[in-house]
């Protein structure tokens, strides 16, 4: 269990790297580390020396967190995120958010890989996630109750901020970009689903399949911080179409969509931190 004064510790080493005070944040998934090289006075820090932050094994994700200006937007960027199929326990996984929260983000912009279940859905397409459905069999609130981060019964009616899924719909007008909405179930893994399972997942109104993204949306929320969080479709699920999946190809994807991520991640944080 991850103690208050761990984040706080991440939280204090964190503050005396910087003298940015930035109010949002975008967490990038598979392959889609690029993004921090287009910040400005940029200050970058391995997840390996911020203390207690936990480091990734996953290829794809590397670790570290870059505080810098983003078209005059302070911005922190978390390049990499670990999972809980590493082996991480769920607030393990939620610490950098956690951290975050603590340091003064108000908005944060989650990204992942995810497989589409939406049969009107293609791979290479952007999908803004409406709802989920945690379906890890995990909570990061689960323990002794801690005040100072939030409620322990939180309120997940609109965790994905209304306000951010009408600004990054509006981001993506004006770059002519069509972009899916719909809901994101996060899993465990680390192994894909079965073709039944997707069927099962269908039906519960899952749009795409992913195994991040929810548990840090929890721990946000708990601390009322507004969440958005954008899915690249890098494959159709398990069974929507005849061929395997496999790791390597979720990443080939995840890289050509990274360009259009990057594109309307550039239009919306201005418009976010415009908006609050
Ligand atoms: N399933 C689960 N996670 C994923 C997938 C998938 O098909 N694609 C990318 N992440």
């Amino acid at each position: 269990m991850k103690t208050l004064e761990e984040i706080r510790e991440a939280v204090a080493y964190i503050g005396s790297r910087t003298k940015l005070r930035p109010r949002v944040a975008v967490v990038l998934g598979s392959g889609l580390g690029a993004f921090a090289s287009d910040l400005s006075d940029a200050t970058s820090l391995s997840y390996a020396d911020i203390p207690h932050f936990p480091s990734s094994t996953v290829e794809g994700h590397q670790g570290s967190l870059f505080v810098g200006n983003f078209k005059g937007v302070p911005l922190y960027v978390m390049s990499g995120r670990v999972h809980a199929y590493e082996g991480h326990a769920p607030d393990a996984v939620v610490l950098p958010v956690r951290v975050l929260g603590l340091l003064g983000v108000k908005s944060l912009v989650l990204t992942n890989a995810a497989g589409a279940i939406n049969t009107a859905f293609r791979p290479g397409e952007l999908m803004l996630v409406t709802d989920h459905i945690n379906a890890t069999g995990l909570n990061p609130v689960v323990g002794p109750e801690r005040t100072e981060l939030g409620p322990r019964f939180v309120d997940m009616t609109e965790a994905y901020h209304p306000a951010l899924i009408a600004a990054c719909q509006q981001a993506a007008r004006r770059i002519g970009l069509n972009i899916r909405k719909g809901v994101y179930i996060g899993l465990l893994g680390p192994s894909f689903e079965t073709p039944a399972e997707i069927r099962m997942m269908r039906t519960l109104g899952a749009d795409a399949v992913g195994m991040s993204t929810v548990l840090e949306t929890i721990a946000a929320t708990q601390m009322r911080m507004k969440v958005l969080a954008i899915s690249c479709l890098t494959n159709m699920a398990a069974g929507v179409q005849p061929h395997k999946l496999d790791h390597r190809e979720v990443l080939e994807m995840g890289k050509r969509i990274r360009s259009v991520l990057l594109e309307l991640l550039a239009e919306l944080i201005p418009a976010i931190q415009k908006a609050g």
